[in-house]
C-alpha cells in the first residue's frame, strides 16, 4: 500500500514535469492569443524601442514633446496625449505618428489597439 503511494506521488511528479517542458516548448514569447490571454506592454513595447523613440526618446529629441519609453510613458500618452489617433491616421495625413512615415503595419496597429482594449496590463 506504502509502495503504490510513493509510486503515485512520483508518477504525478514525473507527469507535471513533462507537460510544463512541452507547455514552454509550444508557448512563443511573442505569440499573441487574444481570446485567452490579454496583449501587455511586454508585447508592444517593441514598437516604441525600434520606431518611436528615434525621437521620443528619454530626453526627446527633434522636438517630440514627451518619452515613450517606460510602460508609464506609454500609457500616459495612450490616455491623455491622443497616441492610438496618431498612429491611426491615414497615410501621409497630419500628425500621422511615426512623423514623417511610414505608417504603421495595420497589424502593429492592431496589437495597440488591442492592448488598450484588454486594459493596457504592463505584464
Ligand atoms: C521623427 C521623429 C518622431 C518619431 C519617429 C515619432 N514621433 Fe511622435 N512626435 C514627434 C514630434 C516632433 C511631435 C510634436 C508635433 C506633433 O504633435 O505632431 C510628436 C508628437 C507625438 C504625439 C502627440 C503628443 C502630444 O502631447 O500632443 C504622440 C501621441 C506621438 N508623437 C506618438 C508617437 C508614436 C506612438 C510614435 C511611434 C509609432 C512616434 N510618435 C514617432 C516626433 C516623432
Amino acid at each position: 500500500m506504502k509502495r503504490s503511494y510513493l509510486y503515485f506521488l512520483w508518477a504525478a511528479i514525473f507527469f507535471s514535469a513533462c507537460t510544463s517542458n512541452t507547455f514552454d516548448d509550444i508557448s512563443e514569447p511573442m505569440e499573441v492569443l487574444p481570446d485567452e490571454e490579454n496583449v501587455t506592454f511586454e508585447d508592444v513595447r517593441f514598437v516604441f524601442e525600434n520606431v518611436c523613440q528615434v525621437c521620443h526618446s528619454n530626453p526627446p529629441q527633434n522636438g517630440a514633446p514627451m518619452p515613450l519609453v517606460s510602460y508609464d510613458d506609454v500609457r500616459d500618452a495612450v490616455l491623455d496625449r491622443g497616441l492610438l489617433d496618431r498612429i491611426s491616421r491615414e497615410e501621409g495625413a497630419p500628425g500621422l505618428m511615426p512623423l514623417g512615415g511610414p505608417r504603421l503595419p495595420q497589424e502593429t496597429i492592431d496589437l495597440i489597439m488591442q492592448w488598450n482594449a484588454d486594459g493596457l496590463p504592463e505584464n
